[in-house]
């Protein structure tokens, strides 16, 4: 493949594919393992990921690529091969979550900032090495009765251009991830309140990514979609998600990035394929649109598989039906039939 950061940008969001977010830290990934009841050991992470990432099926047909967790970079699936020789074998491009995790922002009870910039330009090269052709930083922004203040979305923004110019420098594509969380307790975390707190950040993270010389053509936006809060009442239609997505995107976004691919943020699995769907059906827009999901692509297949060798391949086979219904919302020609034929 081509090394040059705009054809692996381009490749990230092949028509009819999307990015596995396979990247939990080691924290979340016991969340995720907590709730089948299986413990978080090296070997059973290495055993989840390695039946994703050999699910022929999904992996060559709709996966572009996957974000790993350094952990994983560097893992040997149980016979000795590297577990991105996998996903290169599948056609998909390798990725690797760089940052070090949100800690609290000075001065605010609820705000943070994501760290990891310190030592990251040693660790990008290595990185490179072990074959990582793109980064993933991800940022988060919570809304409450008195936030987001715009100290928050300042130092987000600006260590989010200082981590995409980074990787830039050592030929590795940055996804770019400001991420307007909708958790939280607050009733009036309405759409319109998300759409004007995303138009912010995003507005703050394209000036920061100019000013640090971010070559705009060679990194993929992983942005939320403009939804409700969780706890909103009064949640808002596909159609109305959809249409304020895409006006707050083409207000925020130039035409010059290749690719915007979302994050699920805790959208349910069938949801999160719907609104994609829906803003490529209904749509003309200068970007590709897709998905770069973790909860909303492997829900069904950590379900399935329970953490026991038999269910191998029933879980490949709920990862492979997530995936497809997500290829097909990337070209906006999914439907509710799709999930009820299967
Ligand atoms: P979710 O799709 O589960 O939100 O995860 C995507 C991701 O990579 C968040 O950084």
């Amino acid at each position: 493949m081509s090394e040059r950061l705009e054809d692996i940008a381009i490749a990230m969001v092949a028509e009819g594919q999307g990015i596995l977010a396979a990247d939990e830290s080691t924290g979340t990934i016991k969340k995720r393992f907590d709730s089948i009841n299986v413990e978080s050991t090296e070997d059973n992470r290495r055993d989840y990921r390695e039946m994703l990432f050999r699910a022929e099926e999904a992996m060559k047909n709709y996966v572009s690529g996957v974000i790993l967790f350094e952990e994983t970079l560097f893992q040997k699936g149980a016979d000795g091969t590297p577990l991105v020789d996998l996903i290169k074998a599948a056609g998909a491009v390798p990725g690797i979550k760089v940052d070090k995790g949100a800690q609290a922002l000075p001065g605010t009870s609820v705000e943070k900032v994501t760290e990891g910039l310190d030592g990251l330009r040693d660790r990008l090269a290595k990185y490179h090495e072990a074959g990582a052709r793109f980064a993933k930083w991800r940022a988060v922004i919570t809304i409450t009765e008195d936030t987001p203040s715009w100290n928050c979305i300042k130092a987000n923004a600006h260590a989010l251009a200082r981590y995409a110019a980074l990787c830039q420098e050592a030929g590795i594509v940055p996804i770019v991830e400001p991420e307007v969380l909708m958790d939280g307790e607050l009733s009036s975390h309405t759409v319109d309140r998300c759409f004007e707190v995303t138009e912010w950040a995003l507005k703050t993270q394209f000036a920061e990514l100019y000013d640090a010389g971010v070559n705009l053509e060679g990194m993929v936006l992983k942005p939320n979609m403009i939804v409700a809060g969780q706890s909103c009442t009064k949640q808002a239609s596909v159609e109305e998600v959809a249409e304020k997505t895409v006006r707050c995107l083409k207000s925020t976004v130039p035409a010059s990035v290749p690719g915007i691919a979302f994050l699920s943020g805790g959208q349910s699995d069938e949801l999160a394929t719907a609104h994609l769907s829906a803003m490529n059906a209904m749509y003309d827009m200068p970007w590709k649109l897709t998905f770069s999901y973790g909860r909303a692509l492997q829900a069904a297949a950590l379900k399935a598989w329970q953490g026991k060798s038999e269910n191998v391949a029933a879980a490949q086979r709920a990862f492979a039906h997530r995936a497809k219904m997500n290829g097909m919302a990337a070209t906006g020609k999914w439907n509710k039939e799709l999930e009820q034929a299967a």
